[in-house]
């Protein structure tokens, strides 16, 4: 299934709920949930008590990615906060494979995320474990960057793994990702976008919404190869 989920470091923290009201009535069927603590990526955006507010106000899913050093430290939090499925980075902790099976088995989903220089083979081990793997497709930290089209590499040798050895892997891109890009994701094999810009600074975020689902289904994983 292809699923767009709008990134709030775009929208206006002042209006959040209904920004992200906005963006799921919108057909938004996620939203993304960037989580950042000055050390592992150089910028900050929010944390818990953010989320738990929001989760107050909506019942769409959230797609929490969490940009921080030691993430295991505030797992539980953030399932308290009402996290849904939860990202921790490859590179953010000594042994990301433990803290993704301890995430698992506390009955959301999880999934490990890779930096632009950390190569895709180094999930093959943990891949039947994973609900989802995050291709970062910028430099994580900030939102607004141009996505990098050499990463969808990365995508494609997880896809193509993937379905060699017969799993079921939700893969997502995030950073740049454009209605007019998108396509270069999903045909090496992408099915879950962040678009953080391209969807919150747009005047009308259902027409970005929309053409974002009609290029996902007019780009299918092998074509253009
Ligand atoms: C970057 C974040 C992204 C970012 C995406 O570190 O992980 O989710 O908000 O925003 P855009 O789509 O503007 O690149
Ligand atoms: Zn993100």
């Amino acid at each position: 299934m292809f699923i767009i989920s709008p990134s709030v470091l775009a929208a206006d923290f002042a209006r959040l709920g209904e920004d992200v009201k906005k963006v799921k009535d919108a057909g938004a069927t996620y939203i993304h949930l960037d989580v950042m603590d000055g050390i592992f990526v150089p910028n900050m955006s929010f944390g818990m008590p953010v989320i738990e507010s929001l989760r107050k106000v909506s019942d769409i899913f959230f797609d929490v990615h969490l940009m921080i050093t030691e993430p295991q430290r505030y797992i539980d939090d953030f399932i308290r906060a009402g996290a849904d499925l939860i990202t921790i980075h490859y590179e953010s902790c000594d042994d990301p494979f433990s803290v993704a099976s301890m995430i698992r088995s506390k009955g959301v989903k999880v999934a490990i995320a890779l930096k632009p220089a950390t190569p895709a083979e180094v999930l093959f081990p943990i891949l039947p474990e994973l609900d989802m793997a995050l291709i970062m497709t910028v430099e994580p930290g900030f939102g607004g960057q141009k996505m990098m089209l050499d990463m969808v590499e990365k995508v494609r040798a997880l896809r193509t793994y993937a379905n060699e050895q017969g799993l079921t892997l939700d893969i997502q891109v995030d950073g740049g990702i454009t209605p007019d890009n998108l396509k270069y994701a999903t045909e090496a094999g992408a099915n879950v976008v962040v678009a953080g810009s391209a969807i919150f600074k747009a005047e009308h975020p259902e027409e970005v919404i929309a053409e974002m689902n009609r290029q996902a289904e007019l780009h299918p994983f092998g074509v253009g190869i």
